[in-house]
């Protein structure tokens, strides 16, 4: 498989761990109990620094150079560059509404779960749009002067999440996405 699929790929299992976290969370508030608003806080933090800023970007050039070649893929998977721009435009929406509620801020709760809610379904719709219909064509279609040609306009900023290297303030994030993922059925013996 080409190097730029694996990375996606791989990013896709982690923001997949990262939205089980959020789901979590999800149903600590639908049960009526606190929410932990400052690890919502940072995983919306990480979704704009990494995923919108660096993943979203790396697959929009996939898609460019597959739609020139497969156009009928192109129509049928419709427009995920606009899906991107969406994603984002709700990350910020969710995010300023959780950044009201860590200021102690009156929110109306049902807002809060309803947008979280949709936050999840659509970014693991988006995922599996993407690994079911869009990496295999690409892996298909593609020829390895696009992959060279993807390849060269990558920049190479690591992931502040789940990368080698993890920030101080996503520290207790990862650690809390570890736990869960550790917790997760057929991984009780990691
Ligand atoms: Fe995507
Ligand atoms: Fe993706």
């Amino acid at each position: 498989m080409p190097e730029v699929l694996n990375r996606l790929h791989k990013e896709h299992a982690d923001m997949s761990r990262l939205l089980d976290l959020l789901d979590r969370q999800l149903g600590l508030f639908a049960a009526g109990e606190a929410a932990d608003y400052d690890t919502i806080g940072a995983m919306l933090q990480y979704c704009m620094e990494y995923p919108d800023a660096v993943h979203h970007p790396k697959e929009d050039l996939v898609y460019r150079l597959l739609r020139g070649r497969d156009p009928a893929l192109a129509a049928e998977v419709g427009d995920l560059e606009e899906e991107h721009r969406s994603l984002a435009e709700m990350t910020l929406s969710l995010s300023a509404l959780i950044e009201r509620a860590r200021a102690e801020e009156p929110v109306n709760r049902e807002q809060v779960h309803n947008l979280t809610r949709d936050f999840i379904q659509r970014y693991r719709h988006h995922i599996a749009r993407e690994e079911l219909h869009v990496f295999p064509a690409a892996r298909q279609v593609l020829s390895q002067d696009d992959w060279a040609e993807i390849d060269a306009k990558l920049g190479d900023r690591d992931d502040p999440l789940f990368g080698e290297v993890v920030a101080d303030y996503f520290q207790a994030l990862r650690d809390d996405i570890d736990r869960l993922a550790a917790l997760a059925p057929g991984n009780a013996d990691v």
